[in-house]
This record gives C-alpha cells, sequence and structure tokens, in this order.
C-alpha cells in the first residue's frame, strides 16, 4: 500500500516531540527513589536513552483518535517502563554486557542488584498505571506482562533447541514484543475512546509491526555491528535463541552443513571460524532476506489495518512508522 505523504522518522517524532518531552521528564521524576541505589540505576538507565517506540506509538494512536493529555503522557511512561524492566531482566538471563551502547545494568551492579531492581521498575510502572483506576487498562497491562513473561520463559525453555520449528519461534516473538505494541495501539484507542473494532484494528496494527519490530532485531544481530546496534552481534545463537535465519538454514541447508550448526550449537563453540561460516551459510541460503520479506509482510499487514480510519497526518504517521520499524539500523 503506497502511503501519500512520506514521512521521515524525524518528522514522525516531531508529531509527538512534547508528548516525548515529558515522557522524558517524568521517566526521570517517577523513577526518582529516596533510597539512592534505585535511584543511581534509574538515572543510569535514563541516561542510557532508548528509542521510545513504543510510546511515540501510543501517542499516535491516541492522537489518531483525537486525544490529547495527561493520561497518555502516564501510560507512555507505563509502557516504556515495563519494556524496560524486561530488558533489565533480559540481559541477566541473556548474561549481556551491553545494552544502549553501555555496560548493562547487569554488568555494573550485578545479578542481584538487577533482578530486584527490574521488579522495581515493574511496581513502579504499575504503581503509576493504578493512578489513571481504569480496570480495563490495567487487565490489558497485567495481560501483556504476563505473556512477555512466559515469551522469556518459553525462550529459556527451549534455548538452543536447533530444531525449533518457524511456528514456535513465532510464538515467541509474538509473547516477547508483539503484545507489548499491540498493547500500545490499544491504550491508544481507549484513551481516544474509539469503538471496539476501531480498538481491535489499532491492537492488530500494533502486534504486526511488533512482530516486524522484533524479526528486525533478529535480523539485525546477523547483519549489524556493535556500535551501530548498542548491543553486541551475532550473540543470538550464543545465548541459545534459534531465531528464524538459523530456523530457515536449517531447512534449506545439506546434511553436511546442517551437521556443522547442529555440533556448533551443542558444543557451544563460538569460535570466530565457526561464525564466520555461519554467516557465510546464512548469506548463500537467502535466510537473511527471506527474514527480511517476512519481517516486510508483517508491515504491510499492519498497513491494511490503517485503510478504514480518516486521512490524517497521524495515519500517515503511523504508516510510515511501519516502514521506518523494518528499514533501522538500530
Ligand atoms: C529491544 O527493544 C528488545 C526487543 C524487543 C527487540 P528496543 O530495540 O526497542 O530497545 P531500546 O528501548 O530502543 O533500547
Ligand atoms: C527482547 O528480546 C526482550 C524482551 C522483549 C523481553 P531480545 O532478547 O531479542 O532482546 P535483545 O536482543 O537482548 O535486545
Ligand atoms: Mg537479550
Ligand atoms: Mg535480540
Amino acid at each position: 500500500m503506497k502511503t501519500s505523504v512520506t514521512l521521515t522518522p524525524k518528522d514522525i517524532f516531531k508529531l509527538v516531540e512534547d508528548e516525548l518531552q515529558e515522557v522524558e521528564l517524568a521517566l526521570k521524576t517517577e523513577g526518582y527513589s529516596a533510597f539512592p541505589l534505585v535511584d543511581d540505576i534509574n538515572t543510569y538507565l535514563h541516561d542510557g536513552g532508548g528509542k521510545r517506540f513504543r510510546p511515540a506509538l501510543l501517542l499516535l494512536s491516541s492522537k489518531l483518535g483525537g486525544f490529547e493529555g495527561k493520561p497518555a503522557i502516564v501510560l507512555s511512561v507505563v509502557v516504556e517502563l515495563i519494556h524496560v524492566a524486561t530488558l533489565v531482566h533480559d540481559d541477566i538471563i541473556d548474561n549481556a554486557g551491553v545494552r544502549r551502547g553501555r555496560p548493562s545494568v547487569n554488568a555494573t551492579w550485578g545479578n542481584q542488584v538487577t533482578v530486584l531492581m527490574g521488579d522495581w521498575l515493574y511496581m513502579t510502572s504499575f504503581y503509576l498505571a493504578l493512578k489513571l483506576k481504569n480496570f480495563r487498562v490495567l487487565n490489558l497491562l497485567i495481560d501483556v506482562t504476563r505473556k512477555m513473561v512466559e515469551g522469556e520463559l518459553i525462550q529459556w525453555e527451549q534455548s538452543g533447541r536447533i530444531d525449533l520449528s518457524v511456528e514456535e519461534q513465532l510464538e515467541i516473538c509474538r509473547r516477547k514484543t508483539a503484545h507489548l505494541f499491540s498493547g500500545c495501539g490499544r491504550l491508544g484507542a481507549i484513551l481516544a475512546d474509539m469503538d471496539e473494532q476501531q480498538e481491535e484494528k489499532l491492537g492488530t496494527f500494533g502486534h504486526s509491526i511488533g512482530m516486524a519490530f522484533q524479526l528486525t532485531d533478529d535480523l539485525l544481530d546477523y547483519t549489524s555491528n556493535e556500535d551501530t546496534l548498542g548491543k553486541p552481534v551475532l550473540k543470538d545463537l550464543e545465548e541459545g535463541k534459534i531465531t528464524l535465519p538459523i530456523i530457515y538454514l536449517m531447512e534449506r541447508a545439506d546434511q553436511k552443513e546442517q551437521d556443522f550448526v547442529r555440533d556448533v550449537v551443542r558444543t557451544q563453540d563460538f569460535s570466530s571460524a565457526n561464525k564466520k561460516r555461519i554467516m557465510e551459510l546464512v548469506q548463500a541460503y537467502g535466510t537473511l532476506k527471506e527474514v527480511q520479506s517476512l519481517a516486510e509482510e508483517y508491515a504491510r499487514k499492519a498497513k491494511t489495518t490503517l485503510l478504514d480510519f480518516p486521512d490524517s497526518i497521524y495515519r500517515e504517521a503511523l504508516l510510515n512508522f511501519t516502514d521506518f520499524v523494518i528499514d533501522r539500523e538500530n
């Protein structure tokens, strides 16, 4: 589907610039704790930045329905805090040393402190959400968060399983990422008091771009570099994550090549020669392109869900946001 206006990522973020500034401020102030350790880690996390895709999606969705106001800021902070809490816990699970271009919280403060900080961030998020006194909103947030945690658990359980199916991997993507994106679209619709169908559509929109987003993240692990991405690359396989580039490769490669990949995963021998060979294989079999195509398919699906909304700058922004999610470099 062609969009009538082409908005750059900068144009899109400009439309919610004022709100995002308030979100930044609130992330800092709401993360304040009289307990210095919590405050230090929160400041560290805040200084590390982040793309703020989820708040942007929520704000644009609410503006699509004509909503302006403080609750949109509050809920943007809420979804960002849930996201940050999952990242903080995810880095412990993955034993990741770098996040957003800096040492991760676990690398700096250790796992014990970091797990508690993640808990604190989740609870701070729900404490803020509670202020809106809206059970529908709370129900949605709890549902999404439970699914995300389940996604991380499923991923842990499936870790290193080289025979993981495409469907099993897509289910992990749904739970880890797509449900929260879907929630952002729905929350925008709820704020704007849209009807059930429109809320469903924005939910589907968010879900589809969430899938495109996670598939792109899985792709960037194979195609990017640490400086651009802000986190180490070629790590997923090492962390036992059998993502689509490898699943597709196992479907296409000959027996000898399959045995090689299986052995690398089984023995955990991630020497640079082995990594280089795996890169050669995913390129030779075009599996990276295949994942890219699937991400594009989700992006296209996302766009079709916006067809019934009246034309507006916010609809254009959401349509263009979809392209940005899959074309991004970090
Ligand atoms: C990283 O999310 C985790 C995934 C869901 C892939 P982001 O790429 O949105 O991380 P930040 O917030 O910009 O650092
Ligand atoms: C995203 O998954 C983590 C959650 C959404 C819980 P990843 O494991 O792919 O995230 P990165 O690659 O570490 O940022
Ligand atoms: Mg990780
Ligand atoms: Mg990743």
